[in-house]
């Protein structure tokens, strides 16, 4: 047993399991993780990484329903000034079936990230996430995302004074350090951990790496070796072989992707070895996505955001000599009826897949 810094009762702790060797990626996956100590369970292992402009609500709404087991919010700043833009408020949008509800925050103060997650809370978020990872210029400039790896008690301080705001389990997502060499996403890690951070989502790729190169799950072994709270391991996760590699090199806890996901929603089904819809019925989700960004952002944010999803999902299918026509459509009508006149030569697309996979098999 263990004292929890902010909340001072014993509570059990954290049992890491990592993956044997008999074990299928899938029957692991599957496994429920228990976080905050065990008073609160992600129904499975496998977890969609926050994407900005991308994992919005039409996204993660489908993402849930095919099984991802946690999934946070893109980032929101945790600047008060900015509390009120559309954007904010559309990034803070709930949906009422996930569980837990969960906001990720940017920022480098304590008292504001502290007060932006008391504001969370009250708008009935269930869990707050803090970004440490971001290496994205506009992020790092503000000395917030993984500008913060260079300053691991900045990290203590944020995370302590967010703990102490909420009464919700908070995690923090990084990445494995400032550079491929250094250690300070485990130092950050650790630092987290003892300020009452009851997750740890590490991309294992440095601050340096931004997004080139292969990500390195073995980075991510020595921040699971050192804790005991639940770590998921993120970074080129796009089908089992690469989930099992991760999970075996870093010994993390569970997964979490996001560009594996874009343009396939359905690979949480896969990666829990659940029925995969049909191309049919992938064909008729990919409708219901593209009414789903039109009716949430309105006709012309939502027919600007559905051109990178369908190119998504285009890509995946093996058509996106079809992209560049789609890209010039204008209204949610057009994007609609262009759509479904694609249809049957879509699913021929697919069933000719299907066959030629099957026969190298
Ligand atoms: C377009 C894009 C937007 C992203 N936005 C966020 C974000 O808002 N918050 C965050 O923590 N990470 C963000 N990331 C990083 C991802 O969550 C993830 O760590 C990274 O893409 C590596 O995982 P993957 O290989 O499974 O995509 C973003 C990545 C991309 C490609």
């Amino acid at each position: 047993m263990i004292a929890h810094p902010e909340r001072g009762h014993n509570l059990p702790l954290f049992k890491p399991l990592t993956i044997a060797i008999t074990m299928s990626v899938a029957e692991f996956l599957n496994r429920p993780l228990p976080i905050a100590y065990g008073y609160q369970t992600l129904r499975n292992r496998v977890a969609l990484a926050p994407m900005a402009g991308m994992t919005d609500v039409p996204f993660r709404t489908l993402a849930w329903r095919f099984g991802a087991g946690h999934m946070v919010s893109e980032m929101v700043t945790s600047k008060p000034e900015l509390w009120d833009t559309g954007k904010s408020r559309a990034r803070r949008v709930l949906i009422s079936e996930v569980r837990p509800q969960a906001v990720q925050i940017a920022g480098h103060d304590p008292a504001t990230m502290a007060e932006s997650a008391r504001r969370l809370t009250g708008e009935g978020v269930e869990w707050v996430d803090l970004n440490f990872g971001c290496p994205a210029k506009k992020v790092c400039r503000k000395a917030a995302g993984s500008a913060l790896l260079a300053n691991i008690d900045q990290i203590s301080r944020i995370v302590a004074a967010v703990v102490s705001a909420v009464d919700v389990p908070v995690s923090i997502k990084t990445r494995t350090g400032l550079s491929l060499e250094d250690s300070a996403g485990t130092e950050a890690a650790i630092a987290a951990q003892e300020a009452g951070a009851q997750l740890v989502v590490m991309h294992g790729r440095s601050r340096a790496c931004r997004f080139k190169g292969h990500a390195c799950p073995d980075r991510v072994r020595e921040a699971r070796r050192s804790l005991r709270v639940p770590l998921l391991v993120n970074g080129d996760i796009v089908d089992d072989a690469s989930a099992e590699q991760a999970l075996k090199s870093s010994g993390a806890d569970g997964v979490m992707l996001g560009r594996g996901a874009m343009g396939q929603p359905w690979i949480f089904a896969e990666f829990l070895g659940l029925e995969m819809p049909t191309a049919a019925e992938r064909f008729d989700f990919i409708r219901e996505h593209l009414d789903a960004m039109h009716s949430f952002y309105g006709e012309d944010t939502g027919v600007r955001i559905a051109r990178k999803h369908i190119q998504a999902y285009l890509q995946r299918w093996g058509t996106p000599q079809w992209t560049g026509d789609f890209m010039g459509l204008t209204s949610a009508q057009q994007q609609h009826a262009w759509l479904l006149a694609r249809r049957e030569q879509m699913l021929l697309h697919a069933a000719i897949n299907t066959s030629q996979s099957n026969a190298a098999a």
